[in-house]
């Protein structure tokens, strides 16, 4: 799964754009409602989303696995720290963050390691701090490409894994927390070589 995504910037382009996630925007003013400063951002690409908090002088940390992603996000965004490294091997900063928001990164991995991954931002996230996460849905039109591996999970001919989540799926995931709010949303995507399409995600909101 990783070659996918290292492979995947190698044009060095920003491939869905600058225009960032109205969840990005959303989540920067709860966070801000609740006077979190500090956040890590997993799987931050080349800095679309990280810039609405940085911007908004937020203290970004976030965890890339994509060099070239890296690259770019460096240019687009100089106040977040990009670090390149798997989500899988956090810690990798040996902080506790007050916030953290992950855009689309959870629904790309195996139940196991999406597993690893929550526990790790939960081990990552100070007593009462919020994580905001979004991932694809049931609905969205990626579901059923290429073939089935785990229970709603499909992978691709070139290794794209995604796994589409029900409300069910994202209670379940997140059961250690707080869920203070799941929901959905429709939001149009820059897809490479197809154009623009839109997108079923849902979110969540949750406390430790
Ligand atoms: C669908 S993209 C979303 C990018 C970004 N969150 C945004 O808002 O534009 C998923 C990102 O996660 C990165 N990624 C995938 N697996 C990763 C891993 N194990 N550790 C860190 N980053 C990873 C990919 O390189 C890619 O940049």
């Amino acid at each position: 799964m990783s070659e996918y995504w290292q492979n995947r910037y190698k044009n060095k382009e920003m491939i869905w754009g600058t225009e960032p996630s109205k969840t990005a925007i959303g989540a920067k003013e709860i966070f801000q409602h609740q006077n979190i400063k500090d956040i890590l951002i997993p799987g931050g690409g080349y800095g679309r989303n990280t810039k609405v908090f940085s911007d908004a002088q937020f203290k970004v940390d976030t965890i890339e696995i994509s060099k070239e992603a890296i690259y770019l996000g460096k240019q687009w965004d100089e106040r977040t720290n990009f670090i390149h490294g798997s989500v899988l091997d956090m810690p990798l900063t040996g902080k506790i963050y007050e916030g953290i928001y992950c855009y689309n990164l959870l629904h790309l991995f195996l139940e196991e390691d999406r597993k690893i991954l929550i526990q790790k931002c939960y081990k990552q996230l100070k007593r009462d701090g919020l994580i905001f996460c979004t991932v694809l849905s049931e609905k969205d039109e990626s579901l059923g490409r290429g073939h089935m591996i785990e229970y709603n999970t499909f992978k691709d001919e070139k290794g794209k894994i995604v796994h589409n989540f029900t409300q069910k799926d994202m209670r379940i995931h997140f059961e250690e927390f707080n869920i203070l709010k799941i929901g959905e949303i429709q939001e149009k995507i820059m897809a490479p070589g197809v154009g623009e399409r839109m997108c079923n995600l849902r979110y969540i909101l949750a406390r430790k």
